[in-house]
């Protein structure tokens, strides 16, 4: 098992690239089995979820090269096993997103449930309620989700809630589908508009993309292509966060800002000076003590529940008092109890953190729990007095590409220790 051990208490300076989105890379790779043909991808990141995602794809008979350039090449075009197992879907709920497309391209699929989760009960209930209403049969039995349906065909699909990857599993069962599919309160999030732009590439008929209603008009094949995947929101959001938290300034290449308003705009308010370029963002505390911000979180353009961990030990360290609300997932707050034991003076009431914001943090002994709530914690080491020692880091490894290489080339004293 490894752990991070970090030095708190220094600005962090320097540039930094930001990886490949995780959230995008993941259904796209799940997209690889509507495709007659290859998939080359590029920047997509090095991280635990990626690479589950393929073995679960070369489980089910997927052909696949890492290029010499990094891309990777994947041919899902002939599964063999139309079964998504347990052993892998129980390490990363994101694989109910092979669901769709299996039934879309070969009218049953077998997927287990996703098990339980550390931020909330995360149901998929809106994912089968809508495959059913484009004519799927859905049993649910043994642990396992029994999908057949020998055509699927376009129907209004209206989700009760804003639901990322129930948005991705429909327009993806849809792009084979016969007829106009039209989803109504469909997630706006850029990662949703990035498997559209993808899907269209591939021969897809998809419109309204990065609206709340997407059309899809079934078309009879899809081919394979090169994509290459947009940046990381959250990873971006979450260095931005570390300048800010530790009163440095960094410059961040390879990003999208249109996709970080939201959190541009608490850093703003937070007194963090910004300016962006087509690609990149940089960031200046100008070495000033962040100011407290509200946080509420939302379905996007609102700001990002993958943002709120950050923020709240960006808030822990901030002048004054504020509150964070959770409104989308009901038990994402398992950062709290540690930035507590670290002396933050943070209190739970429902789903809203109310937060004193102290003047120091001291390193402690801390255990990750999941991953944003994981980076919160690297966060608080940053700029914690002594020394933090976080356990359980693969939890980050799920979602944040060589973070302490990353961090270290910004000046943090972080360090990967074998127990
Ligand atoms: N929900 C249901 N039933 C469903 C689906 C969702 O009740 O069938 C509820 C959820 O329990 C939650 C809300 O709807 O309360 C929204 O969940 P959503 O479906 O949007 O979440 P998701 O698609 O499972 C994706 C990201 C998450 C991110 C959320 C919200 C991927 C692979 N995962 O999850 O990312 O937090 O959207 O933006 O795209 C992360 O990267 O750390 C992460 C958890």
């Amino acid at each position: 098992m490894y752990k991070l051990v970090i030095q708190g208490g220094r600005p962090l300076k320097g540039t930094i690239r930001a990886s490949g989105s995780k959230n995008s890379s993941l259904p796209i790779l799940f997209a690889s089995i509507l495709a007659d043909g290859p998939l080359t991808l590029s920047n997509t990141p090095h991280l635990g979820d990626i690479s589950t995602t393929i073995r679960l794809l070369m489980d089910m008979g997927a052909k696949f090269i890492l290029e010499s350039n990094s891309a990777l090449f994947i041919d899902s075009s002939e599964l063999t096993n139309l079964v998504a197992d347990y052993n892998l879907v129980k390490t990363m709920r994101a694989s109910i997103l092979a669901l769709g497309p299996m039934l879309a391209k070969y009218g049953e699929a077998k997927v287990s449930l996703p098990g339980g989760c550390a931020i909330g009960s995360r149901p998929i209930n809106f994912h089968l309620k809508a495959l059913r209403e484009l004519g799927a049969k859905i049993e649910v039995k043994n642990g396992y989700i029994y999908a057949k349906a020998e055509k699927l065909t376009g129907k209004n699909i209206y989700f009760d809630q804003v639901t990322v990857t129930s948005t991705e599993n429909i327009v993806m069962a849809a792009t084979l589908a016969s007829g106009t599919t039209i989803i109504h309160n469909a997630a706006q999030e850029p990662e949703v508009s990035e498997l559209c732009n993808c899907l269209n590439k591939m021969g897809a008929k998809i419109s309204g993309i990065g609206t709340s209603i997407i059309k899809i008009t079934g078309v009879k094949n899809l081919t394979g292509v090169s994509y290459s995947v947009c940046p990381d929101r959250i990873e971006i959001g979450t260095y931005l966060v570390a300048a800010a938290i530790t009163q440095g300034s960094i410059t961040i290449k390879n990003t999208m800002p249109q996709s970080l308003l939201s959190t541009l705009d608490k850093l703003t308010e937070a007194g963090a000076e910004i300016s962006t370029t087509k690609d990149s963002i940089t960031l200046d505390m100008k070495g000033k003590r962040p100011k407290a911000v509200n946080i509420e979180t939302g379905a996007h353009p609102d700001f990002p529940t993958d943002m709120q961990a950050q923020f709240t030990a960006l808030n822990a360290i901030a002048d004054g008092h504020c509150s964070i609300t959770e409104n989308i997932f009901e038990n994402r707050f398992m950062h709290v109890p540690e930035l507590v034991r670290m002396g933050a003076n943070l209190t739970i009431e429902g789903n809203t953190i109310v937060c004193k914001g102290v003047k120091s943090l001291t390193g402690a002994h801390l255990i990750a729990s999941d991953l944003r709530a994981s980076a919160s914690l690297v966060l608080a080491g940053l700029v914690a007095e002594g020394t933090t020692k976080i356990d359980r880091v693969y939890h980050l490894d799920r979602g944040y590409e060589t973070i302490e290489e990353k961090l270290k080339l910004l000046g943090a004293q972080i360090e990967r220790v074998q127990d």
